[in-house]
């Protein structure tokens, strides 16, 4: 059995706080209560009183509070076991058996929504105050009626470095920066991380406040229109979606659950009659968040702007959802007119508008299909070829067999019935209508962009981390091992159509290994080398796994190992790019996760370093050392 609450209001329940801080600090008498001078901070004047009635000490100084518990920890110094454990023979009863730590976190987390729910009620309470005037004007101007307002729990943060920091001061400073609503400077300073912003509560799906979105009124240049709480004990913003717990009940009612990007779309949804709608946070929709919607319905309807952006985030989700198709399991996508929101629409439209595009979805291989058609222009062979790839890379993603295969072949089939469509008379073809036909004619153009959401500034911040040259040289002897050893590829099929992915430029000579593997035909190595004008690995850079004389094991496990690093790479980039191009939304939360990838990406670095060393050392590779150190 864990420690749990239970427990815990027994054990407090049969000690007397005072008598316990007695043994340490000096309380007399007040009242009902003890007071005395606090021990957390210096002080001439008593400011810490103890209430044995409710178990708790708090000091009206420095906002020191908590129960025995925290008492032992903070004051006494010791850890949360020992604390329990003296104070369980202090009381004469048994300290349950372990899990102590699922049960300090379960505690964590109720006492940190005790915060957030009161965080709440204090932002509801500074909209309908005074000070609220302008947010309540802007809610108006948008044209959202107060019982909406009311429903969504908007409220207001003053603008204002401590206004919620005095309203909640009796939590003390570690609580209300746990909970993501203080922060420090880096001068140490405390400040109300929400300022000046409307505020939207983030409930989790039981309906408690968890995290909070806040919204400029104004947009000014230099501050996120957003701004989101930061990954906390409560929250992971990749594992929560906007509005669950509302819509949760309205989707048992409609059977459908409709995805859109922002808050204020859901919003604008449920004042027209859709209450069915949820939104991620500013992020691309995570595997976690997709289970979560498939929890709901078997087809989530995704409902993204009209925007390039928007619909590269659909394909985002899509190439999320791939690999976790199952019998029944799907996504739908709506395309919403360019250059505008839910939100927009319902404006204009009302529910009608909004209904008729929700009724209409593609399916989630007809937005594929025509996302990666639309990609580019199809002029030339080359270009064929890349469509082709790009599409047999997405299917091989899929990890249903009876789903991969099924796709495999539709997406084939529409391949050749576009790129080889029967001949019309000749005089009717001109050239700039087959460059016209790869353009696209709806809101899908646009290449791909292999680093979703990058800035410049983030581009070149990461161009700094990158080891061209070196990474060129191994994809170059990967590609000639495989063809070399083509049992092998099928070993390597998902990692090669990921690569297919990150390496636009080696897509075709990929597929030409996946038909090779499919015929295991030994003449193509050559055909495949020098396919697309690639040359064959430079004569100078030896690798033992192209070495005649290696053994044909050791060279597998080495391919394996160069396979992986060369796909886990571009992986670990594109997260990392994602992650800094979130910085300025959420610089907390991007800080950890950067310093995260940066070390994984490091380790991944001196693998590269050691497998060029490596490949030096190979006993038949006489003069390769020199090379390596190139
Ligand atoms: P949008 O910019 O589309 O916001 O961002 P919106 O919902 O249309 O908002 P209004 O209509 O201008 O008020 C979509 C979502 O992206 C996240 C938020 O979750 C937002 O709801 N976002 C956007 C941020 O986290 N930070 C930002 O600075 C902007
Ligand atoms: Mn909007």
């Amino acid at each position: 059995m864990a420690i749990t609450p239970q427990w815990k209001d027994e054990l407090r329940a049969r000690l007397t706080l005072s008598a316990l801080v007695q043994r340490s600090v000096k309380l007399t008498r007040a009242g009902r209560e003890w007071k005395g001078c606090c021990p957390f901070h210096e002080e001439k004047t008593p400011s810490f009183y103890v209430n044995d009635a409710k178990q708790f000490y708090h000091c009206f100084g420095c906002g020191a509070h908590g129960d025995a518990i925290s008492w032992m920890v903070d004051h006494v110094g010791l850890s949360f076991l020992d604390a329990i454990k003296e104070l369980a023979s202090m009381a004469g009863m048994e300290v349950p058996a372990p899990d102590p730590a699922a049960a300090r976190k379960a505690e964590a987390r109720a006492s940190l929504i005790d915060v957030t729910e009161a965080a709440q009620r204090f932002f509801a309470e500074s909209l309908a105050a005074p000070g609220g005037a302008a947010a309540r004007a802007y809610l108006a101007q948008r044209g959202f009626a107060p019982e909406l307002c009311r429903t969504f729990g908007f409220g207001w943060a003053p603008d204002d470095r401590h206004a919620l920091g005095r309203a909640l001061g009796h939590f003390g400073e570690p609580m209300l920066e746990a909970a993501g609503l203080r922060a420090a400077s880096e001068a140490g300073e405390r400040y109300d991380r929400f300022r000046g912003r409307l505020m939207l509560p983030i409930h989790d799906p039981r309906g408690r406040v968890i995290a909070f979105g806040g919204r400029i009124l104004t947009p000014r240049e230099g501050l996120a229109k957003y701004l989101n709480s930061p990954d906390t004990e409560l929250f992971d913003k990749g594992r929560t979606l906007y509005n669950l717990h509302r819509a949760a009940p309205a989707v048992r009612q409609s059977g459908r659950v409709v995805v859109v990007e922002g808050y204020m779309d859901v919003i604008a949804l449920a004042s027209a009659g859709i209450a069915e709608a949820v939104a991620p946070l500013g992020t691309a929709l995570t595997e976690m968040q997709l289970e979560l919607l498939w929890r709901l319905a078997e087809v989530p309807l995704l409902c993204f702007d009209g925007d390039s952006a928007g619909q590269r985030a659909a394909m985002r989700a899509i190439t999320r959802a791939l690999p976790l198709l199952a019998p029944g399991r799907s996504l739908a996508i709506v395309r919403l007119p360019r250059g505008q929101d839910p939100d927009d629409l319902v404006r204009q439209q009302g529910r009608t508008g909004i209904e008729r595009l929700l009724e209409a979805p593609l399916s989630l291989i007809e937005a594929l299909w025509q996302f990666e058609r639309d990609a580019a222009p199809l002029a030339t062979p080359e270009a064929k070829a890349g469509l082709k790839a790009r599409l047999m890379a997405h299917v091989e993603t899929i990890a249903d067999p009876e789903i991969r295969a099924l796709y495999r072949r539709e997406l084939s089939d529409r391949f050749s019935a576009f790129a080889f469509p029967p001949r019309p008379p000749r005089a009717a073809r001109t050239a700039s209508e087959v460059g016209r036909r790869g353009a696209a004619k709806g809101t899908w153009r646009g290449a791909p962009v292999p680093l979703p959401g990058l800035t410049p500034e983030a581009r070149s911040r990461l161009g700094a981390l990158t080891l061209g040259g070196q990474r060129q040289g191994l994809l170059e002897a990967v590609l000639a091992g495989l063809a070399r050893h083509p049992q092998e590829i099928a070993r390597h099929a998902e990692a090669l159509a990921r690569l297919a992915r990150s390496e636009p430029a080696a897509a075709a000579r990929i597929e030409k290994l996946f038909e090779l593997a499919e015929t295991l035909d030994s003449r193509a190595p050559d055909a495949i080398c020098s396919a697309q004008g690639q040359p064959a690995p430079s004569a100078d850079i030896r690798y033992a796994f192209l070495d005649e004389g290696t053994d044909p094991d050791d060279a597998c496990a080495q391919l394996a190992e160069a396979v992986s690093l060369l796909v886990e790479r571009p992986a670990l980039e594109a997260a990392l790019a994602a992650t800094i191009a979130r910085f300025d939304s959420d610089p907390e939360g991007s800080f950890a996760e950067q310093a995260r990838l940066r070390t994984r990406l490091m380790a991944i670095e001196e693998r590269l370093k050691a497998f060029g060393r490596r490949k030096a050392a190979a006993p038949d590779a006489p003069g390769a050392s020199g090379d390596a150190a190139a």
